[in-house]
């Protein structure tokens, strides 16, 4: 059954014979080269089915929902400009290496975003946090801005934009808006998502081209609620009170 699967279709350990391997959906691709998607090995399909199932309990979804968190902060670092930094070692040679240029911050899109507060603080010790307090209205999928509190000196900034679900792209849409209305330029703000829908990525790359996007994963669409799927649910709900 293995063999009858498309290439793309197929994740696993190359050295298995093709009837051995393990098959799983992977992401979608999309045209877009300002979307980043993480490279679909079993161990994040692994952890996307664990937080996809409805049957993982808080804790594991929590747990598991982290360790991808931890894979999207350290792939969206590496978007981030680097200069030459040269250093001495213990047995006195000199190592031609890099260190990071420039000032950072997160802003989360509340609730569900805070979820990736901590992932960013694990990698960023004492990174500045700033908050946009966003929600979708139930009945119209419509997202409303009730509140923001942004560092002050955003404009000066890279922003690590975070949100684990982009369904319409309306959210995140807004949440880039306020952004730019504080001057930080398109360019310097970097998106990081747990999953998208094909058309909020599409719309969200469009409508910024200049802005990155580095996502675990591109799924197969929105359902008449606009939740998406197959998905994960509510994600807020989910980490938070479920
Ligand atoms: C969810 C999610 C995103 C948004 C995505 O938040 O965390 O912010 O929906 O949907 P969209 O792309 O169609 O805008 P929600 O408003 O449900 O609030 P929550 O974070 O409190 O769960
Ligand atoms: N928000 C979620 O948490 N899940 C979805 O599928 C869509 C929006």
């Amino acid at each position: 059954e293995a063999s009858q699967k498309p290439p793309s279709q197929c994740v696993g350990p190359e050295y298995r014979p093709a009837t051995m391997k393990p098959t799983a959906t992977v992401s979608t691709e999309i045209p877009h080269e300002n979307v980043h998607i993480l490279p679909q090995t079993p161990q994040l399909i692994a952890l996307l089915t664990m937080i996809r199932d409805k049957d993982t309990g808080r804790a594991d979804f929590i747990f598991y929902s982290n360790r991808i968190i931890r894979l999207l902060v350290e792939e969206g670092l590496n978007h981030l400009p680097v200069i030459e930094h040269t250093i001495t070692t213990p047995v006195g040679r000199t190592y031609s290496g890099v260190k990071f240029e420039g000032k950072i911050c997160g802003v989360s899109i509340m609730r569900a975003g805070e979820s990736m507060e901590q992932g960013l603080r694990d990698c960023c010790r004492s990174v500045r946090i700033g908050k946009i307090l966003i929600q979708r209205d139930e009945e119209t999928a419509k997202p409303k801005l009730f509140y923001d509190k942004l560092p002050e000196d955003i404009a000066d900034r890279w922003v690590l934009l975070l949100d684990p679900m982009l369904a319409t792209g309306g959210s995140a849409l807004m949440a880039v808006d306020v952004l730019k209305s504080r001057g930080v330029p398109e360019e310097r703000i970097l998106f990081l998502n747990l999953i998208a829908s094909p058309e909020g990525a599409r719309n969200f790359a469009q409508q910024f081209p200049k802005l990155r996007v580095v996502t675990a994963f591109v799924d197969e669409g929105l359902n008449e609620k606009n939740y998406i799927v197959p998905g994960l649910g509510d994600f807020g709900d989910r980490f938070y009170t479920m």
